[in-house]
């Protein structure tokens, strides 16, 4: 079962996966990091950019979960941008260690297969952040995704874009397409730390922890990981029929042992 913390903040939240980060820099300071876009993971990255001060990051290296299809990669909403604003300067990583898929490739296919044989050649993931949409996405897998699918184009769901047009001008600016690591590619990092804050996620929460496993969810893909933490505030958890249970496993939890 994955590990399931219900904490009172987000600002909790980014404490614990901020300080489970650094303690994988400090044992492995070439560690492989997964960093995710969108507003889930911010509370993580400004946690880590006090955590990290003075520590050296020289030879950190991540790549992100996925790039919209069809805008320039200097647009201000495109993830290169993101990664580049929200991660790799604010932590002080070497743009050279940090990799975006190309979204703007002209053979797609291609890109999709370069990037996955970079995550191999960097020995892999050590901790993947996830976010999950309000369709039980991760990634941009959108429902239907196989589990074991790789990184490839997929098409954003009307209500992907909805939740992602607070960006853009107006939902008709949200790109259709993304290129995204895949199921099967998400599930080989080490470690999956899946957060989630809010109102509009609770019924996803439930779906993917407490649902049946299915393409229909793909954030469910999650069970078949043997290392997932998952970690949301009171309001995402609203849902959860075993709420007070994985609070008595996280009280209980032994001493010695990390998220
Ligand atoms: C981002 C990503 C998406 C988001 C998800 C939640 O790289 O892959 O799965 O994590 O759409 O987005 P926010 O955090 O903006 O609610």
């Amino acid at each position: 079962m994955a590990e399931i913390i219900v904490v009172p903040t987000p600002a909790d939240a980014g404490r614990l996966a901020g300080a489970a980060i650094a303690d994988l820099i400090a044992r492995r300071p070439d560690a492989v990091l997964g960093v995710a876009t969108g507003s889930t993971p911010l509370p993580v990255y400004d946690d880590l950019q006090h955590r990290l001060a003075g520590v050296d990051v020289s030879r950190v290296r991540a790549f992100a979960l996925d790039e919209y299809v069809g805008i320039d990669r200097d647009h201000a909403e495109s993830y290169h941008s993101i990664i580049h604003h929200q991660v790799t300067v604010p932590l002080g990583l070497d743009p050279d260690l940090v990799q975006v898929p190309d979204g703007q490739a002209d053979d797609l296919e291609r890109a999709a297969l370069d990037y996955d044989a970079a995550i191999r050649a960097s020995g892999g993931i050590d901790l993947q952040l996830l976010g999950i949409g309000s369709d039980g996405h991760i990634g941009f897998n959108e429902p239907g995704s196989s589990f074991a699918s790789r990184t490839r184009v997929k098409t954003l769901t009307p209500q992907t874009r909805q939740d992602n047009a607070r960006f853009f001008p107006s939902v008709d600016d949200v790109p259709l397409h993304a290129l995204t690591q895949g199921l099967g590619t998400i599930l080989e990092a080490r470690h999956l730390v899946l957060l989630a804050f809010g109102e509009a996620k609770a019924e996803a929460v439930a779906l993917a922890l407490e649902g049946p496993l299915t393409a229909r969810v793909p954030a469910t893909a999650i069970h078949l990981h043997p290392h997932c933490t998952v970690i949301v505030d009171e309001v995402a958890a609203a849902h959860l029929a075993d709420r007070a249970f994985y609070d008595y496993v996280y009280t209980n939890k032994p001493d010695w042992q990390g998220i």
